[in-house]
This record gives structure tokens, C-alpha cells and sequence, in this order.
């Protein structure tokens, strides 16, 4: 299937490492000039330059989201190659904490950093798609928005902030041919999220090799009907799908990615 992406630009905040990377690349692979964007200078450069290396169009803007003067660098440097019809709000940070470990300090820093970082985003850029009366604005959330563990509440909360604000933007953009949604991964596999698993994996007695471990922390937090960790580039699939012109129908939407991780019908 043409996903007639071709000739679109797209920016995709945190793609200098896991889903984000997955993403650009994907996105590259369908002809969309991408802006490859970290705080990471080094990591960001090397993944643009790949793409570039397999035939793709990649510019890199760096910046640290939490903070305005870094979402006006990242956006004019995203600029300075042509407009955004493409935003994915991906950039986020996670730390394994219980309710007694995460202060007041960190759920403030981490709603920063995961939900008002991309609100930064979404007022510098989708004025601009508006004008141009054609954009698309794909978050990822979380199956953790609507199914919270005990563990990092501060986490859960900010996934939960970022499904309900993807709506309320869809509802504001009605009728201007830019939309909006959300892509909601079950537990995929990125660096952190191995290293996570093989640190805790003697203790929970899952099993001496990578494979065992997989299978068996997928059991136990993670049950799904694939049984698996997902990848990064299924998630990248799904938002390659939403960002194109064959999803104009779509807006307000949540797409889970989780091997059917969340049970519920909606
Ligand atoms: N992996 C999963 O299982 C999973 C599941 C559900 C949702 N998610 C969400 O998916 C997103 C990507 O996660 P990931 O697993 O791919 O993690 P990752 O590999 O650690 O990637 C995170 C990306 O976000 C960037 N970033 C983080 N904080 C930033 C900030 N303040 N300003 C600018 N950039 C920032 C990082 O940039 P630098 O490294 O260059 O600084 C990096 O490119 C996150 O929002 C996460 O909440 C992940």
C-alpha cells in the first residue's frame, strides 16, 4: 500500500534513540524529509546521517523540551529546512520509582517533560499546519494511561494527561484538515527497557538467557495475546499510518500497539 507520504515533512521529538528512531526511520523509508530531534547531539546527528547514508532527507534539531527556550531552537531549526506537516510528540522520560521514591519535585518534572513538552510543540507548529489547512499530530501515550500500575505513579499520570489532551486538540481542530491522536505502545523493546528486565530478572527467577527472560517478565507484567515485548518499529508502523493523508478520517483516536495487553473493548 502507498501511504502517500511521499514529499511530507515530518519532525518526531526523542528520535535519537528507541521509538522515536524507529519512527523517523520508517518515516524516512516512506519519502518523508524527517528532523531528527534529542538533547543528544552526537546520537541525533548519527541517526540522521544514517538515514541520509540509506537514500532518506534527514535535518537534526537538538533542544531540551522542559523549557521554552529549547522548544524555540528545536522549532526554528525544524523550520529552516521547510514547513511541519508532520509532528509526533514522542520525546519523554520515565524513571522506575514507588509512590514513597517519587516527590512532589519529580511528578512536577515529569509532567514537564512528558506532557507540557509537547504541549511546546503542538502551539509553535499547528498554527502553521492550520494555515496550510493540512497536519497531523500523533502523540504517543501509553497503555499505562488507562491501566496504571503501582509503580511510577508519576509516569502513569503524565501518559493519562497526554490521551486526554490529544483528544481535546481534535475536538479544537475540527474542520481544519489537521488531526490529531494518540498511538498507545504496550512495553517495548528499547535499551531501557532490556536493561530493566535483565537487572530485575534474577530475582524474579525468570530465567538465565535474553529469550527466557522475554518470555517470562512478559507473563508476569505484561501479559498479551502475542506474547512478547512489542518492537519499536511496529510502533513506528502505526504512526507512519496515522501521520498519512489515508488516515484523514481518523482524529481523536487511541491506536494501541500491545499485543491486545489492555483488555478492555473501547
Ligand atoms: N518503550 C516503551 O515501552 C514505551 C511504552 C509506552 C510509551 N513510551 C513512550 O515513548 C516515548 C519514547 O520512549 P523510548 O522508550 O523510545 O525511550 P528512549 O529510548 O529513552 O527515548 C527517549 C527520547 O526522548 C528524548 N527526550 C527525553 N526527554 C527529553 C527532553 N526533556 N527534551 C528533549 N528530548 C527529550 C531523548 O533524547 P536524548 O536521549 O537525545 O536526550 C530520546 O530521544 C516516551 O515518551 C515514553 O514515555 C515508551
Amino acid at each position: 500500500m502507498d501511504l502517500q507520504l511521499n514529499g511530507k515533512r515530518a519532525l518526531v521529538t526523542g528520535s535519537s534513540s528507541g521509538l522515536g528512531e524507529a519512527t523517523v526511520r520508517a518515516l524516512a523509508a516512506e519519502g518523508v524529509a524527517v528532523v531528527v530531534h534529542g538533547r543528544d547531539e552526537r546520537r541525533s546527528h548519527a541517526v540522521a546521517a544514517s538515514i541520509r547514508a540509506n537514500g532518506g532527507k534527514a535535518d537534526v534539531a537538538i533542544g531540551d523540551l522542559t523549557g521554552d527556550e529549547g522548544a524555540d531552537a528545536v522549532v526554528s531549526a525544524a523550520l529552516a529546512g521547510g514547513p511541519v506537516d508532520i509532528l509526533v510528540n514522542n520525546a519523554g522520560s520515565y524513571k522506575h520509582l514507588s509512590w514513597a521514591d517519587a516527590t512532589p519535585e519529580t511528578w512536577r518534572d515529569t509532567y514537564e517533560g512528558n506532557v507540557v513538552s509537547g504541549v511546546r510543540m503542538i502551539q509553535r507548529l499547528v498554527p502553521l499546519m492550520r494555515e496550510r489547512g493540512w497536519g497531523r499530530v500523533i502523540t504517543i501515550g501509553g497503555g499505562l494511561a488507562v491501566q496504571p500500575m503501582y509503580q511510577h505513579p508519576q509516569y502513569n499520570a503524565t501518559l493519562a494527561a497526554r490521551h486526554n489532551l490529544e483528544v481535546s486538540l481534535a475536538r479544537e481542530l475540527r474542520g481544519t484538515g489537521v488531526t490529531s491522536n494518540v498511538v498507545a505502545p504496550g512495553a517495548i523493546l528499547v535499551d531501557a527497557v532490556r536493561d530493566l528486565l535483565t537487572e530485575i530478572a534474577p530475582a524474579h527467577g525468570w530465567g538465565e538467557t535474553w529469550a527466557q527472560i522475554e518470555r517470562d517478565a512478559t507473563r508476569e507484567l505484561v501479559p498479551n495475546d502475542v506474547e512478547r515485548l512489542g518492537r519499536p518499529e511496529e510502533i513506528a508502523s502505526a504512526v507512519a499510518f496515522l501521520a498519512s493523508p489515508l488516515s484523514g478520517y481518523i482524529s481523536g483516536a487511541v491506536l494501541r500497539v500491545d499485543g491486545g495487553h489492555i483488555r478492555n473493548v473501547a
